[in-house]
């Protein structure tokens, strides 16, 4: 038996408008989540700001990002909703992890690299650190869990290997202050179903992403059920029937990523998908995916929006998860101070 109990963290960055894929990949993700575990889901607005955003926008974005959380089922009485900024001890424990992480190890980092590109030199700090940050996000709470899409996996071994060397450089403070030698948990990501990466529609190459310049490629989270059709219609896919058994995907990006939205809106796996669809072309199965996504988001649409015409109401929520978190979080730090050694 572990000696931590099991607790669940994740963040979504208020950076724009929440697509398909932060719901599918994360967000639908973390309501089953409360029935077994502690959960704490936050707004990562300190991750936000690695690259520039307006001031109005990053209100707006932290209010959409706290109503999706609400709207999809997250329960703030039960768990905790809060946004990042307003419990100090993330940037606390940031630092401390910038003196533990190496140099080498965030060089490694595929979505730094990604989104640095050429411009490497012109980037903030902030963005090359920015997997500390993480790191100290999910061990502030000492969380096992971490609900995310597929291309959070790198970040969450570094969390480890953060967690690991901690431990390790601080082994006989650790003891001589009494506590346990493994102090920081190893979190596991929970990266399950049939939608952790969600492809954009216009390219199969790429992920389905808040940033892509065109708005016919990504599905929003506050579209209306004409928008979401109309893009349904028109992504890509190719002139083939759909296989009867999901080996028959293997290669056809654009289908598997269709035929995988459709499983994960409808709580079933892309086998059953292909039950009910194989050797229907696209012309059929658009129309009945259209149909389904239409089902699922527009309620949630319609709550968000119920949530974002209240922004007092959010922003009580947030306040008082961050009480809430930082109760947790302080407790950590005193911790974390005697053992770095810190006098206080
Ligand atoms: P971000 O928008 O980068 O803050 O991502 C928030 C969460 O959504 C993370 O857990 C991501 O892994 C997840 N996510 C973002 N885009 C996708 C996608 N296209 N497919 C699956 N998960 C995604
Ligand atoms: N890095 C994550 C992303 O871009 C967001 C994030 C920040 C996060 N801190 C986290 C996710 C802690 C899980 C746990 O999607």
């Amino acid at each position: 038996m572990s000696q931590f109990s099991p607790r669940v963290f994740s963040g979504i960055k208020p950076s724009g408008d929440l697509t398909l894929g932060n719901y599918l990949g994360a967000i639908k993700r973390f309501v089953p989540l409360q029935k077994t575990h502690a959960c704490i889901y936050c707004v990562v607005d300190l991750h936000a700001i690695t690259v520039w955003q307006d001031p109005k926008d990053l209100k707006q974005a932290t209010y959409e990002v706290a109503a999706a959380y609400l709207a999809a089922g997250v329960d703030p009485a039960q768990h905790i909703i809060f946004n990042q900024s307003q419990v100090l001890q993330h940037a606390e424990l940031g630092w401390i992890f910038n003196c533990v992480a190496r140099m080498g190890w965030m060089q490694r980092m595929t979505q730094f690299k990604d989104k640095a590109g050429k411009n490497a030199q012109n980037v903030s700090l902030g963005l090359f650190a920015y997997p500390s940050l993480m790191a100290a996000d999910i061990l502030l709470y000492k969380a096992t869990h971490v609900p995310v899409g597929e291309d959070q996996k790198q970040h969450l071994e570094l969390t480890r290997d953060i967690a690991q060397k901690f431990n390790n450089d601080f082994a006989s403070s650790i003891r001589s202050n009494g506590f346990d030698e493994n102090y920081f948990p190893m979190p596991e990501p929970v990266i399950a179903g049939p939608a952790t990466r969600v492809l954009s529609l216009r390219d199969g190459a790429k992920k389905m992403s808040k940033s892509d310049a065109s708005s016919m490629a990504t599905i929003y989270m506050l579209d209306d059920g004409d928008a979401i059709a109309k893009k349904i219609k028109k992504a890509k896919s190719d002139p083939e029937p759909l296989p009867g058994e999901v080996d028959g995907l293997e290669g056809r990006l654009e289908a598997a990523n269709l035929v995988g939205i459709y499983a994960a809106l409808s709580d079933t796996s892309p086998q059953d998908v292909l039950d009910q669809f194989g050797g229907q072309g696209f012309g059929a199965f658009k129309p009945a995916l259209a149909e389904v996504a239409v089902a699922q988001l527009a309620p949630i649409a319609e709550e968000m929006r119920r949530y974002l015409a209240q922004p007092d109401e959010i922003e009580r929520i947030l306040a008082e998860g961050a009480e809430r978190a930082s109760q947790i979080a302080s407790e950590t730090m005193k911790e974390v101070r005697d053992i770095v050694g810190f006098v206080s």
